[in-house]
């Protein structure tokens, strides 16, 4: 049996589980629409995993999740607008992986989002205004993708000094001033 076999299985066995931590392994394939049965789940880390395809729209039913490590595999294509119904996440990170979507509006629903990182990704267009408005936002890591236009003024005078790291990527124009 092989290890998503494995995985799968034990996905379906432990409906309670809270926390899982399973990155810096070797999978083939993507993420088991499985996960989207783990409805208790707060803490969902797959990071360095060798994950590829695209981020399944399952893990949007995952209410309670306030955490998803995603970063460091080969995930690519969009990001599902059903990303902005885990509203409890507080820590996002999918950097380090091929994603070529947009910052979706949907995001502007996750009131929760303290920590959220996308940077090494090829992500475009523009970064929307609702993310400005996050009330608990402290860091957001985007640079190293292909944004275009310039960063919601409010994030600006928000987060100092997020601004100030992601002003190293060429390919993020911002307002200097
Ligand atoms: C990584 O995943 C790919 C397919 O998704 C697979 O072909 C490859 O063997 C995996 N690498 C390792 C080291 O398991
Ligand atoms: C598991 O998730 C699938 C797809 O999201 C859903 O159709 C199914 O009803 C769920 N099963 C259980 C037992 O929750
Ligand atoms: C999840 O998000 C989708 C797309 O944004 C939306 O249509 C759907 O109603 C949402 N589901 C729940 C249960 O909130």
């Amino acid at each position: 049996m092989g290890y998503a076999r494995i995985l799968i299985l034990f996905i379906l066995l432990l409906k309670i589980v809270t926390h899982m931590e399973i990155g810096y392994n070797s999978y083939q394939g993507s993420i088991p629409w499985q996960f989207g049965n783990m409805s208790e789940l707060r803490y969902l880390d797959i990071a360095g995993a060798n994950l590829s395809g695209t981020i399944r729209n399952e893990l949007g039913t995952l209410v309670n999740l306030a955490t998803l490590f995603l970063f460091k595999n080969s995930l690519f294509g969009m990001i599902l607008n059903e990303f902005g119904n885990i509203s409890m996440i507080s820590s996002l990170d999918l950097s380090d992986n091929l994603l070529s979507s947009p910052i979706l509006d949907s995001f502007s629903n996750l009131k929760s989002l303290k920590l959220s990182s996308a940077m090494y990704n090829d992500m475009n267009g523009f970064v929307p205004e609702g993310i400005a408005k996050l009330p608990n936002l402290e860091s957001l890591l985007i640079w190293d993708n292909f944004f275009s236009g310039t960063l919601p003024q409010e994030l600006a005078s928000k987060l100092p000094l997020c601004l100030r790291m992601s002003t190293g990527s060429a390919r993020l124009k911002e307002n200097e001033d």
